[in-house]
């Protein structure tokens, strides 16, 4: 009997033992990859995807979204409205799962977690702080009252809660505000209470959704600077969604979202200047994601009509981008030898070719 006959012979226990073998190997392998891409990293997402349904039209709010997040670091992340930024929050905070992709945070893997880990989860590692005032706190609990009910929940001593409850009051800089009701205090002070709640049970990661937006500039930049404090002071990750233009100013990485995938980073250094005096540099960097693509900024796409098909060209420190049409538009500031639209390597090239600031 030839192999194929004996396979035919007992086809029902070949064809069963086969395809578990495989998929046994695919799990394994796809258990492998997240280790391999940020294995160092706190946060970890890696190709996330969420795919709303909503009366039977299709909604993708991330589209293969990458993003990297080291433990200690404080970063912003910026987008047009309806870029995916709620959503990358709601999933990394464990209150909603995405349709594919990885995401990792610390040791939680958040796309196989059961509900009840999930619910550690929440308690234990992340606090949220949200954009609407009113929905951070208890309206009839006084400031420390409200820091000190998650500490309750995690069935924490009484006498330890309102201390703790003070202390965090202080670091964020509303401890004169302990005993009064949210109704009896500002914006800016409801936003700073409302951060200390989210840190009562010592996360290891702050989100805020646009915790400034319904605060003035001022009060805004109070409400940041409150943020940086937490994150130098208490080593606490911050990750912070927001409109506010002026964020860059207050955190060393600020990643932009663009149709539901990372598009650019502003990275804030210090430099020395040639007469060894320092100063703030912010450059803008295109962002690669794993699959190899980078977004082209719309102006430049505009400018040199790129659209469908476009020629790449590998050149000795640069990739070109050039349009498809046999007739290329005459760019205003296209010098003779390369097209002006590139995808270039180091600090001396940004990835958009211009400087942030
Ligand atoms: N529950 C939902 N059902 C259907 N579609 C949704 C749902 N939540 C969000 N979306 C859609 O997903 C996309 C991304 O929404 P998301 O709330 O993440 O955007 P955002 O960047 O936070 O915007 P904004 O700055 O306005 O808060 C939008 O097109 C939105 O309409
Ligand atoms: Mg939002």
């Amino acid at each position: 009997m030839t192999r194929m006959e004996q396979a035919m012979d007992h086809g029902t226990t070949v064809q069963q033992d086969a395809p578990r073998t495989s998929l046994a190997t695919l799990e394994e392998r796809a258990r492998a990859r997240p280790e391999a891409f940020g294995r160092t990293s706190l946060i970890v997402c890696e190709s996330l995807v969420r795919i709303y349904q909503a009366e039977g039209i299709e909604v993708q709010a991330l589209q293969g979204l990458d993003l990297l997040v080291d433990e200690g670091e404080m970063i912003a992340v910026v987008g047009a409205s309806g870029s995916g930024k709620s959503t990358l929050l709601s999933v990394l905070s464990g209150l909603d799962v995405p349709t594919a992709g990885n995401v990792r945070v610390g040791e939680w893997d958040l796309m196989t977690m059961t509900a009840r880990e999930r619910v550690e989860y929440r308690r234990s590692t992340v606090g949220f702080v949200w954009q609407q005032t009113a929905r951070n706190l208890v309206p009839y609990l006084t400031a420390a009252e409200n820091v000190a009910l998650p500490m309750a929940l995690a069935g924490r001593p009484r006498k330890q809660r309102r201390t703790e409850a003070d202390a965090l009051l202080d670091v964020l800089g509303v401890g004169y505000c302990a005993d009064r009701r949210p109704g009896q205090m500002s914006g800016g002070e409801q936003q700073r209470v409302a951060i200390a709640v989210g840190l009562a049970n010592a996360p290891r990661v702050l989100f805020a959704d646009e915790p400034t937006g319904e605060l003035d500039t001022a009060t805004s930049a109070d409400v940041l600077e409150a943020m940086r404090a937490v994150n130098r002071d208490l080593g606490t990750t911050v990750v912070v969604v927001t409109h506010d233009p002026g964020v860059s100013d207050h955190v060393q990485r600020t990643v932009a979202i663009r149709d539901g995938r990372t598009s650019s980073e502003v990275l804030r250094r210090t430099a020395t200047r040639d007469d060894g005096t320092e100063h703030e540099v912010a450059e803008e960097f295109a962002v690669l994601d794993r699959a190899g693509r980078v977004q082209l900024p719309q102006e430049y796409r505009e400018t040199l009509e790129l659209v469908g098909r476009v020629r790449l060209t590998l050149e000795q420190s640069h990739v070109a981008v050039r349009p498809g049409h046999d007739a290329p538009a005459a760019a205003p500031t296209a010098a003779p030898t390369a097209a002006p639209t590139t995808a270039t390597q180091g600090e001396d090239h940004p990835g958009h070719g211009r400087r942030a600031r």
